[in-house]
């Protein structure tokens, strides 16, 4: 049996926890884009940091990059955007529905959504017409075609542009790389899924620039890491998969392409979370054409000019989140209580609160016990204070944004300074001295 469908419960923990709102709600929102709430944006910053600190601080081959989100538009001529980044679009006469024309079977007529998904023979769909996902505006007080600039569809071009300036200033050999984090839009024809499919979403991108002798040995390299790299986060291999690409899946230019695929459970099953291809020469070989400045390397060890091939690892930073929320959820039954419990089951070290602290009672000197070993522990990691409610129902909030440890100051804590600590998947309780309360915390914290 496969993983269940946690999607529309997850929608509403989000919105309810703090995690994810939809955009511009109080005006009816705006089609597929989404704002990250106080956990939310601790949730996706734990994961660009560990994927920065794993691409670019742990490594010397790797250089860290910002490039602007807009850029010279022959950029995108150079790259095949303006030309080739279209989908087919067709409009139904009857249902008012918009489709892309490569994707009729996941579509939904319009008529009768939960009917018959997939099926069109009511609908009276128009001839397909190419539709260019990129997003147009213009620089400068003109609105003319000659100032007309794009959105970024993808990360990608600015550390192609970049590849001497990075390579000649921080004095790097091939093979090396390119790492950066940033927005990227796509006016998708059909997003949808929550964060999955968005118009505005967040991409850390790797290109890593190679002899092309040697670039089929660094493709399987870089997808062993990419694939562990997901396992660390939490992520349950079992749910994990590569998908090479079929040849009718494959861009012409590339020598080589795998996705990383996630179970993301009910109908929609195993999907792209990563793509991690061999480029081939194609991106340096197109800009150096459409620049007219050469984009090559000189290796000196093999006296040989060369353009290096590049092997790119391309990750969607809101689609991974959505994994790991999709990942943790669970509801289970709490022995000896008649309510269960709702659990977000985040790794550790990208779970956004890390500790939560609670006085048992309002009275006893517990509050300001309480409060200061919050303070302290504040100074490293991100912590919650909560003194309202009953014990178990904080408990059970905590739970449900998936904090790892709760910690309670009882009547016994104030006279020997020790604390009760709960772990979040175990439920089990250790009396811990204050004065070791960090030491037990980041010993099971790992990396946090
Ligand atoms: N530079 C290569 C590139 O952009 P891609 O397969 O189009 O390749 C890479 O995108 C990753 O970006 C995908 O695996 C996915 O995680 C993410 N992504 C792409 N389109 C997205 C969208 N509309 N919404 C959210 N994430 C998206």
């Amino acid at each position: 049996m496969g993983f269940p469908d946690v999607m529309d419960k997850l929608v509403s923990l989000c919105k309810r926890r703090g995690y994810i709102f939809q955009s511009s709600e109080i005006y009816g929102g705006t089609g597929s884009v989404w704002d990250y709430g106080p956990l939310g944006v601790e949730l996706k910053k734990n994961i660009k940091e560990r994927w920065w600190n794993a691409l670019v601080r742990s490594r010397d081959d790797v250089e860290g990059l910002d490039a602007a989100i807009l850029m010279h538009p022959r950029v995108w001529e150079a790259s095949g955007h303006v030309a080739g980044f279209v989908d087919p679009l067709v409009d139904c006469k009857t249902c008012k529905g918009r489709f892309r024309a490569d994707k009729l079977q996941d579509a939904k007529c319009g008529l009768k959504p939960s009917k018959h998904p997939g099926e069109h023979s009511e609908c009276q769909l128009t001839e397909p017409r190419q539709f260019n996902l990129m997003f147009k505006t213009f620089m400068g007080p003109v609105e003319e075609s000659a100032s007309t600039v794009y959105l970024r569809p993808e990360t990608a071009q600015g550390i192609f542009v970049n590849f001497l300036n990075v390579q000649q200033s921080m004095r790097q050999k091939v093979p090396f790389g390119i790492a950066q984090i940033g927005k990227a839009f796509r006016n998708e024809i059909t997003p949808g899924n929550f964060i999955f499919r968005t118009r505005e979403f967040e991409q850390m991108e790797m290109q890593f620039f190679v002899d092309p002798d040697t670039s089929m040995t660094w493709f399987e390299y870089w997808k062993e890491q990419r694939m562990n790299w997901h396992v660390s986060l939490g992520l349950t291999p079992e749910r994990l998969e590569f998908h090479q690409h079929t040849p009718e899946e494959l861009a012409h230019y590339a020598k080589g392409a795998f996705d990383v695929q996630f179970d993301f459970g009910g109908t929609l099953g195993f999907q792209e979370i990563e793509g991690v291809h061999n480029r081939g020469d194609f991106d340096l070989s197109r800009h150096a054409e459409y620049s007219g400045k050469k984009l090559e390397y000189f290796d000196q060890a093999s006296n040989r000019r060369y353009t290096p091939y590049v092997i790119e690892t391309s990750v969607g930073a809101d689609r991974v989140t959505l994994a790991t929320l999709v990942n943790g959820y669970r509801e289970e039954a709490v022995p000896g209580e008649e309510e269960g419990r709702v659990v977000l089951g985040l790794h550790s070290s990208i779970a956004p609160v890390k500790a939560a602290i609670f006085p048992l009672t309002k009275k006893d000197g517990q509050p300001e016990m309480a409060d200061a070993i919050a303070k302290e522990l504040r100074r490293t990691m991100y912590v919650e204070y909560d003194e309202s409610g009953s014990i178990g129902k904080r408990y059970r909030r905590q739970d449900e944004i998936g904090t790892p440890f709760c910690i309670t100051v009882d009547s016994e804590s104030t006279g020997n300074q020790t604390v009760t600590v709960r772990d979040r998947d175990t439920l089990k309780q250790d009396r811990v001295a204050v004065s070791a309360l960090k030491e037990y915390l980041s010993d099971r914290l790992g990396d946090a």
